[in-house]
């Protein structure tokens, strides 16, 4: 019987690239999609520019998967990765960046000073025709569509975070260290039926801060939540402040683990007890895999 030819596969629609440092969401949002995922090449000058190369098959939607933390190089490079993608053949190109850097430089806070976050998101907005990213740092603009000339999405992190706090048990107190994170606060505490507070910070300097908070309701444990830890100081003066005012135990659950230099030691040194992040950002404090909210964006 004469064979009959087979069917050639489509190919796919749509195709994950990234870089060595984000492989690890990358793959995770891989497999929530049921897509392939793939590196882009690296070489660094000798002068420190970097050329990319496109190795592998492009389809004509590609996603970039980048997390922009430590961001001044890898901005230049992302933007070099859309052009690459385009030339490769995509036809649409969405950035998926699990965390989307400048956007606390939300206005002129100073004579002098850009608008860091219209910046950003003009650069990466003309490069892109999609932005997703995982709990932007909003403060005076309620959706990212409002400074991105193109789509964008931000991702909100509080059911998977309320979720781990759920699967820890107990009855914690779940604290926000200011006031202009109360609303993604309540989000956590009322998804895991918990009570909450939020403090009032005053950042004094990059590594000082000053938290006032209400009265503390009488409890044994403290959840502190915070979109970011950098200098690690908000998470320290806070905790202070929550076992000062007799807390026994306070854990800590940060979405973007940026922990600068020495940002864990203060953390430690404060009585923290436990400290998790979500996956956004390598690093070993990740607990919370934040890649399927992401992909259901997507
Ligand atoms: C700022 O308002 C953010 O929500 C974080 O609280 C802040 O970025 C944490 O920074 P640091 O760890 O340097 O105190």
């Amino acid at each position: 019987m004469p064979q009959q030819p087979r069917p050639t596969p489509e190919p796919s629609l749509r195709r994950i690239h990234t870089f060595t440092d984000s492989e690890h969401f990358a793959r995770q949002l891989a497999r929530a999609l049921g897509e392939a995922v793939t590196r882009i090449a690296e070489h660094r000058f000798p002068d420190g520019e970097t050329l990319l190369r496109v190795r592998s098959p492009v389809a004509p939607d590609a996603i970039l998967v980048r997390s922009l933390h430590d961001p001044n190089s890898k901005l230049v490079e992302t933007l070099l990765a859309a052009d690459a993608l385009r030339r490769a053949g995509a036809q649409r190109v969405t950035l998926v960046a699990p965390y989307l850097p400048y956007m606390r430089q939300d206005m002129v806070f100073a004579p002098g000073e850009p608008v860091s976050q219209l910046v950003i998101a003009n650069c990466l907005g003309q490069a892109f025709d999609r932005i997703v990213t995982v709990e932007p740092h909003l403060h005076r603009i309620q959706q990212l569509a409002e400074i991105f000339p193109c789509r964008a999405t931000g991702v909100s992190s509080a059911p998977a975070l309320a979720h781990w706090i759920q699967r820890t048990g107990g009855h914690p107190l779940i604290v926000g260290p200011d006031a202009e994170s109360e609303a993604w606060v309540r989000a956590i505490a009322d998804a895991a039926h918990l009570p909450w507070i939020v403090g009032q910070k005053e950042r004094l300097s990059d590594h000082a801060v000053r938290i006032r908070f209400p009265t503390i309701p009488p409890c044994t444990r403290a959840i502190l939540v915070d979109d970011i830890a950098s200098s690690g100081f908000t998470l320290a003066v806070a905790a202070q402040g929550l076992l000062k005012h007799g807390v026994a135990t306070v854990d800590a659950v940060v979405v973007h683990a940026i922990f600068a230099m020495g940002a864990l030691t203060h953390i430690r040194a404060a009585g923290i007890r436990r400290i998790v992040s979500g996956d956004t950002i390598p690093h070993p404090t990740n607990a919370i895999r934040l890649a399927p909210l992401a992909a259901a964006a997507l």
